[in-house]
Parts: structure tokens; C-alpha cells; sequence
């Protein structure tokens, strides 16, 4: 079946083996079916709702851009685009703002997770982070929403969102309902340094991820360093239990391998993690440097990464104007 993909990603800075695993790698998957019609989104509108340097924010754009391309995404074929470029997203995001409910956004735990203790001085945008994300979506007519595990919440809120306004307005199937693609077999990579944390861009201990621009000698050290316990290699599934670490780094070797839990648990079943943790190594430098080599070289051509952009831009234009005026229309613009 064909699909329509829509996702998006920060250009937060710090991309990492998390944002890799759970949403990337199958981005280049979706991309090489010819069968999909994809469409990748730097959502820069997004990263605002935190305080952002612009002159970070701007060489973030491209950084997500570059690695994007050297993950294995075609800019010919998939269309590659920064959010803020297409102005229906912004225009979309508040009229279904006016569709949400308090209520729904009230139990995003996200917003509950980056607020923190003082919501009072959360930005607004934050708060609405959801809506705007769903406008994403619909304006695309996406069938399928390729997101790591932390997205699922956002994505059902999309679905009401887009069932309520399809209702209002009494204009059956006009906003297309999305399914979420998540990862089967490991969905939510956990930080080095706790495995009851995600893996994150915010974490301050750089030792807790694997960055996708970071050198043979980083990831290394850093696996070499990450947090395992006591005992050894689980000999099955069941004695994985209870043990998020370990859990974690046969997680990432058995997705990095496009393997399964079994397969990895039986190479290694009592083994000790320092032999694991070499091997695990060599799977993530192999796998890794590539990309990490890829996109430093891309780096050092602002104007190609600009002319992504400028082209995807211009091809998601062409698809969103024309929602957005079916949209104003049925709302009584
Ligand atoms: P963000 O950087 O928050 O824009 O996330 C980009 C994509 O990476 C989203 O689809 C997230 O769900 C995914 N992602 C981020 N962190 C993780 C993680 N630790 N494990 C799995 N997926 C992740
Ligand atoms: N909220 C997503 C994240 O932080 C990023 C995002 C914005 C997104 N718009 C989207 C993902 C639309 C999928 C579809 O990871």
C-alpha cells in the first residue's frame, strides 16, 4: 500500500543515536520504498517554544538537514523542508487550536516533563506544542507518522484533534486520520548513564548519549563508560527483567543490527558485559562514523543544505496552500 509519511524533528542541536534508532533509521527505510511519498520537517517553529540562540537555531537547521542526507534520505525524492518556511503550518496550528480542548492538552505529559516544576513560566508556545504538531500532519493529508516512542501521546491528540474538526465543520474524511509508525522490536533508547531516563538532547553529561557527529574515540569511551550492573549477559528474555541497562544495550545492538532480542541474548548468554561492550563498539563506530563523517563533510556546504531547503519549501508550499484554502473555506473565511 502507498503511504503518505509525514514527520518532523527539532533542530534542537545534538542529535543522537536515540533520535537515530527511534525515528531516523525508519525515515530511510520509508524513503527507499518508492511506493511512500515522503516529507521530512525541521520543525523550527517547534524548537522555539524553549528559548533558542538564533545563531545556533540557524546552523541547527542545517545540522538536522545534513544529517537527514547522510542517514540515507534522497532530497530528490523526499521532500526535505524547514517549518517555519511554509506559513500554513502557523496559520493551521491556531485555527485548530481553536478545535482543541483544554482538557485533552491538560494530560500531555511532555508539556508535563519539560515544564517542570514552575509551569507558570512555560511559553505558551510549549503548552500548545501539540496542536501545532497535529497541524503538521493534517495539512499533509499524512497516512502515517514514522515517530519514536515518547510521540505517541502527541499523535493520538492529533487524531481527536482531527476527528473533532471533522465533526464540527460536518466534513466527514476531510482531515485524514494518521497512524503512528513506531519501531517493534526496541522503540525508546535510554540514557548511557540511566536506564530509567531516555536518551535525551537536553541531558547535560554528554557521557549519557551517543551524538551522531561524535568520533571513533567518543562513542568508545562513552559505551566503555555506560552504566551496566553486576551480573552477567542474560541467558533468555526473562532474565532481562528488572535490568534497564542491559536491557538498553542489547536494545541498541539488536536494532543497530536489524536483529532480534533473541538472536543478540543467545550470542551472548552469560557472557561478561565487557566482551558484549566491544562488540556492541564495533556495531555503532560501523554503523555510526558513516553517518558522522557524512554529515561534517555536508557542513561545510552551507549553500547546497540552503538549496534543500529552498526546494523543499517550495514543493511543500504547493501542497499546504491548497489545504489551507479548502480549510478557510470550510471554516467560513
Ligand atoms: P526530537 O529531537 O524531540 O524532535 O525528536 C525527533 C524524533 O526522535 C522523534 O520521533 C522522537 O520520538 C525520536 N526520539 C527522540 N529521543 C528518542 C529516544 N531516546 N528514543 C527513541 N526515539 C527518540
Ligand atoms: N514533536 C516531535 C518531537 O519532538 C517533532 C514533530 C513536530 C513531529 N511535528 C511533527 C513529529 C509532526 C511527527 C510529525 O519529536
Amino acid at each position: 500500500m502507498s503511504k503518505k509519511i509525514f514527520s518532523g524533528v527539532q533542530p534542537t542541536g545534538n542529535l543522537h543515536l536515540g533520535n537515530y534508532l527511534g525515528a531516523i533509521k525508519n525515515f530511510v527505510e520509508l524513503n527507499n520504498d518508492d511506493a511512500n511519498e515522503c516529507i521530512f520537517c525541521v520543525v523550527d517553529l517547534h524548537a522555539i517554544t524553549i528559548k533558542q540562540d538564533p545563531k545556533e537555531l540557524k546552523k541547527n537547521i542545517r545540522e538536522t538537514v545534513a544529517t537527514f542526507v547522510a542517514s540515507g534520505i534522497d532530497p530528490k525524492k523526499s521532500i526535505i523542508f524547514n517549518q517555519s518556511g511554509v506559513a500554513a503550518h502557523s496559520e493551521f496550528a491556531w485555527i485548530l487550536s481553536c478545535v482543541a480542548r483544554m482538557g485533552w492538552l491538560n494530560r500531555m505529559t511532555q508539556f508535563k516533563e519539560k515544564a517542570g516544576k514552575d509551569k507558570e513560566k512555560a511559553s505558551i508556545g510549549l503548552y500548545s506544542y501539540p496542536v501545532l504538531m497535529a497541524a503538521d500532519i493534517l495539512l499533509y493529508d499524512a497516512t502515517h507518522v514514522p515517530v519514536g516512542d515518547d510521540q505517541k501521546q502527541h499523535l493520538e491528540l492529533c487524531r481527536d484533534i482531527a476527528q473533532k474538526f471533522n465533526n464540527d465543520f460536518g466534513v466527514e474524511n476531510f482531515l485524514k486520520v494518521p497512524e503512528p509508525l513506531i519501531q517493534k522490536v526496541f522503540s525508546r533508547i535510554m540514557s548511557l548513564k540511566d536506564g530509567s531516563k531516555k536518551m535525551s538532547k537536553s541531558e547535560l553529561s554528554d557521557l549519557s548519549r551517543i551524538n551522531l557527529t561524535d568520533d571513533e574515540d567518543q562513542i568508545i569511551t562513552k559505551i566503555k563508560k555506560a552504566k551496566t550492573d553486576p551480573l552477567l549477559m542474560p541467558k533468555d528474555i526473562k532474565e532481562l527483567e528488572g535490568r534497564p541497562e542491559a536491557q538498553n544495550l542489547i536494545g541498541i545492538y539488536t536494532s543497530l543490527n536489524n536483529s532480534t532480542f533473541e538472536t543478540s541474548i543467545k550470542k551472548y548468554a552469560g557472557k561478561n558485559f565487557s566482551d558484549f561492550k566491544n562488540e556492541l563498539s564495533e556495531v555503532v563506530v560501523s554503523k555510526i562514523i558513516p553517518i558522522s563523517k557524512e554529515i561534517k563533510k555536508l557542513l561545510e556546504d552551507n549553500s547546497f543544505l540552503d538549496s534543500i531547503l529552498l526546494d523543499g519549501v517550495e514543493r511543500a508550499n504547493k501542497i499546504a496552500s491548497k489545504k489551507i484554502k479548502n480549510i478557510k473555506e470550510i471554516v467560513g473565511f
